[in-house]
């Protein structure tokens, strides 16, 4: 494919559409590395990752849930609860995210979230690119699973990357604004 087909052909594809199958260790590296190759304003290189596979998913899963009671505490549902446990039963891995700010806060926060943000969709057009599917998932949660992930006053998880095996041939495009109706053009 070539990039205009990779970015039209990039979607939001969550747990409930993958099927079973593996994600090899050696695609997963490849989309880190990809991910590594984002533009970084005076190359603070914010993001960072933490990869669940396997058994480690329904550890991350049981804290998501934790962090989940915890933050709604008496409107917390038993639905919501078991979605978040099938969604990491469902995927093959989860790839955590996770920006830190420099030391000498040269660039203001949000150019650090903006360029984690870049990585996210190097990744994202990588999958799209190897076909598999794969959305970026931002629950208000996140903010009480700190010290699980052990993070530091000035980290911060910015959501949770799911990835799975999926049959592109059933997802459909979602419609979108024309971008003439968001450009204009000067002369
Ligand atoms: C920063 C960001 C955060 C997102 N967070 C969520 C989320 O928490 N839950 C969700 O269902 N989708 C989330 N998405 C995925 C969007 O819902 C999805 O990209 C959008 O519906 C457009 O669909 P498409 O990606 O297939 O074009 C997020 C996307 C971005 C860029």
């Amino acid at each position: 494919m070539n990039i205009n087909e990779i970015i039209k052909t990039r979607r939001a594809i969550y747990p409930s559409q993958y099927e079973k199958g593996e994600i090899k260790k050696s695609f997963l590296k490849t989309l880190l590395k990809n991910a590594n190759s984002a533009p970084t304003h005076r190359m603070t290189q914010p993001w960072f990752f933490k990869v669940y596979k396997g058994l480690s998913k329904d550890k991350l899963a049981k804290e998501m849930v934790k962090s989940y009671d915890q933050l709604n505490n008496e409107n917390s549902t038993e639905i919501k609860k078991k979605k978040i446990i099938e969604k990491c039963k469902k995927s093959n891995c989860i790839i955590c995210v996770f920006m830190k700010r420099d030391s000498k806060k040269s660039v203001p926060e949000w150019e650090e979230i903006a360029a984690t943000a870049m990585a996210m969709q190097n990744m994202w057009l990588t999958c799209a690119a190897y076909n598999i599917g794969c959305y970026w998932s931002t629950p208000k949660y996140s903010i009480k699973m700190n010290d699980f992930f052990k993070l530091k006053n000035d980290e911060r998880c910015l959501g949770f990357f799911y990835l799975g095996i999926y049959d592109h041939g059933k997802v459909k495009s979602k419609k979108r604004i024309p971008i003439e109706k968001k450009t204009e053009w000067n002369n």
